[in-house]
């Protein structure tokens, strides 16, 4: 078992902001979309976890967010606390997917299929201002300014592993808090059993919205039974490496469910609804027999396919392959296999 419950450096200590920036130069444009190629590798340059990333890791400084923009924004946003943010209590000591390749190579549809897309064609995104509709079964229903949304709470550091069900995966330090909190705070009422989360509809700002090729129904959604959204390890991410997140990650505010394969984590979030029945999700409405509602981290249960025994850690290239076993649940079973006794998660997939 990988997850520690130890304390933790804060990712914003980890590497500082002006060196990130001098390391995204370089876009790469890997061809893998999802549902087309499990075994792709991503290009770009050899063991690009080399000395320099090693050096940022392990450079330690005592900066505590290290982008200025990043700490006014969060202090606006969260009360205007300083303490921000603290250590949590999950996380993993594997070695983080650097930087570059966690705001590089995306999934992202919104912004084209190709993973540089997003950040390729991101640049007229705005997340700020943005508002959240809270709705359907639930005490408090209303549209929200995002601070407003986020004042309460209090940000922690998650290092956690993200699976995409292309068999690729990174290990990535985000900023947020439990979901379960938020929920709380709303006051489901006892006929909710689904929480629904959507994506910004705008195809001003997000171009493959008004594709002609786009196949996905807009807008992107996805949703969780409500006792898999109050488990403490859904997270719900303002950050990413000690800085607010970027629009390839999902800026302003996205989902994490790190048990789950990634295309349950729902990015750019302005809708969640409380629901009395299982809602529907955009991949399983485009796949049905390929992507399910449940989409748990399952090494036994293969993509009709590929396989899903193992997965390429990025970054990854044909001579540094990072191929490693796939764990169930991702690693997190002895949090969540609870959460499914009982139930057949072939046939649940
Ligand atoms: N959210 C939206 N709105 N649109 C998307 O295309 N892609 C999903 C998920 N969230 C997606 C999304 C998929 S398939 C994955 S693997 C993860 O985002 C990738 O998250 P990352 O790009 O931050 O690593």
């Amino acid at each position: 078992m990988i997850i520690k419950t130890s304390k933790a450096i804060p990712s914003s200590e980890i590497t500082p902001e002006a060196v990130f920036r001098k390391r995204r130069d370089f876009l790469r444009a890997g061809a893998v979309v999802i549902g087309s190629a499990a075994s792709g590798f991503l290009p770009g340059e050899a063991g690009a976890q080399t000395a320099a990333d090693r050096e940022l890791l392990s450079a330690r400084s005592p900066v505590k967010i290290s982008n200025p923009d990043s700490a006014r924004w969060w202090q606006q946003k969260f009360d205007g606390r300083k303490d921000l943010p603290a250590s949590g209590p999950f996380t993993t000591d594997e070695q983080l997917t650097p930087f570059s390749d966690v705001t590089t190579y995306n999934n992202f549809y919104e912004f084209g299929t190709d993973k540089g897309d997003p950040a390729r064609n991101s640049g007229k995104f705005v997340s700020d201002p943005w508002s959240v509709e809270i709705a359907g079964e639930v005490g408090k229903p209303g549209t929200y300014a995002l601070e407003d949304l986020l004042k309460p709470h209090t940000l922690e550091d998650r290092i956690y592993r993200l699976r995409c069900v292309e068999a690729w995966s990174m290990v990535i330090p985000w900023v947020g808090f439990p979901l379960a909190d938020l929920i709380k705070r709303f006051e489901p009422t006892s006929n909710a059993k689904f929480v629904e989360f959507q994506t910004l509809v705008d195809p001003k700002m997000m171009p493959a919205q008004s594709s002609r090729f786009a196949t996905i129904d807009w807008p992107y959604q996805e949703g969780l039974r409500m006792d898999e959204a109050m488990h403490p390890l859904a997270l719900l991410a303002v950050g990413v490496y000690g800085n607010v997140l970027e629009a390839p990650n999902g800026a302003p505010f996205r989902l994490v469910v790190p048990w789950k394969y990634g295309f349950k984590s729902i990015k750019s979030i302005v809708r969640i609804n409380f629901r009395a029945d299982m809602p529907n999700t955009t991949w399983n409405d485009l796949q049905p027999r390929e992507y399910g509602f449940y989409a748990n981290v399952n090494p036994q249960v293969d993509h009709p396919r590929w396989s899903q025994a193992t997965e390429r850690r990025l970054p990854s290239t044909l001579f540094k392959p990072q191929r490693i076993d796939t764990l169930m649940f991702n690693g997190y079973a002895e949090q969540v296999a609870g959460l499914y006794e009982g139930m057949n998660l072939r046939r649940n997939y």
